[in-house]
């Protein structure tokens, strides 16, 4: 009788336990699944958004993969982005992936995404900020701009990679999320934590600012706020004009994702009509086909890849705790078993 291909279900509670204090473990992973993207051994087609009519606010993305290498896996993450679970103290963002062999095509694993999703997301743009941060000044003023979920994240990362961090500036829509960001960033570090009222005087005083609100729109329009040549990790890709992507230099994790879907980016390519103002990608960065420039603006504009999600799920299936489902896969005999 044919063997019966194992499934197993990875918790939430599992995946934290699993990445809980690899910071560079998980930094390392994220690297490498930039290299082997950035030199072709991956397949990371297109995203697709699934939208409601009656809900134009929430989507759900579908984000499928393959990478090769010693990972061999693919797969598909399913993320969910309910902005309106947060006023009922739910997070935006629900997630799980499924992980298929690369041999048979059957899926052997599914995990809860969403912190697979978010600590990927973070040790991305702390990649970027030790990458692009590089031969800059670094007084380490962190400014903070959407304090929810992937804010803290990445303050973690950053946090981990020892990136310097003489003040963290706050600002976000609203006051109780900034008090209760604050509160828990005074809990787990002691840097010094300011809360501001004006983006402006954020922005003009941080030297790393990082953008992770659910801004739709662009709503930074003044290129003047970056006259001090600030980096800028530019996660929730929606916040700054064209005009401020035009005053940059403008560094994406893979240029066909990144201009979609009305990101700063793709307006900046609608209204110039040409990708001109693209420098180049992380990975040029990394493989050092391009050195960034010291005294402008950078601007890191991460899609998100669903290969990071493949890896670092990869690695959770292969380190952390897994619930075998026994008999998820029946009836593989072409004839069905008769006695
Ligand atoms: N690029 C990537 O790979 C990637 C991956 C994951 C998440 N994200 C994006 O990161 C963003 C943040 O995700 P989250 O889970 O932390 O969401 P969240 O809802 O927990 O937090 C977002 C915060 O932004 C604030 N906000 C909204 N609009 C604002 C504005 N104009 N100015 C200031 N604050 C504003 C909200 O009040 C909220 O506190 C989302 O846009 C998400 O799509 C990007």
């Amino acid at each position: 009788m044919t063997q019966s291909p194992s499934f197993a279900v990875i918790p939430g509670t599992a995946v934290q336990a699993a990445l809980a204090g690899r910071e560079a473990e998980v930094m390392d992973l994220i690297e490498s699944a930039y290299r082997l993207h950035g030199s072709g051994r991956t397949v990371n087609p297109p995203s697709y958004f699934l939208r409601f009519p009656d809900r134009p606010e929430a989507r759900i993305i579908a984000l499928p993969a393959a990478v090769g290498g010693e990972v061999d896996t693919a797969g598909l993450k399913w993320i969910s982005s309910f902005p309106a679970n947060v006023a009922e103290g739910l997070p935006r963002a629900s997630a799980v992936l499924l992980l298929n062999d690369r041999t048979t095509g059957y899926p052997f694993a599914c995990l809860e995404s969403s912190i697979i999703s978010a600590t990927r997301t973070a040790a991305s743009a702390a990649l970027a900020a030790l990458v692009l941060g590089r031969g800059r000044e670094q007084r380490g003023r962190i400014g903070l701009v959407g304090t929810g979920l992937i804010a803290r994240y990445i303050h973690r990362y950053l946090a981990a990679t020892g990136h310097p961090m003489e003040r963290i500036g706050l600002y976000d829509h609203s006051p109780d999320r900034v008090r209760g960001f604050g509160d828990y960033l005074r809990g787990v570090c002691d840097t010094p934590v300011e809360h501001f009222d004006d983006l402006e005087g954020l922005i003009r005083t941080s030297d790393v600012i990082v953008f992770a609100t659910t801004a739709g729109t662009p709503h930074v329009t003044d290129p003047g706020w970056f006259d001090h040549a600030p980096l800028v990790l530019n996660i929730s890709l929606r916040d700054v004009s064209a005009d401020v992507v035009l005053s940059s230099v403008n560094v994406v994790d893979d240029v066909e994702h990144c201009l979609k879907a009305n990101t700063s980016v793709h307006l900046t390519e609608q209204a110039t009509g040409n990708r001109d103002f693209l420098h180049a990608t992380l990975y040029d960065v990394l493989a050092g086909d391009y050195t960034v420039p010291t005294g402008r603006t950078v601007l890191f504009s991460p899609f998100g890849l669903g290969v990071l999600d493949i890896v670092l799920g990869e690695f959770v299936y292969r380190t952390g705790d897994r619930q075998v489902v026994d008999g998820f896969f029946s009836d593989l005999e072409t004839y069905g078993v008769t006695r």
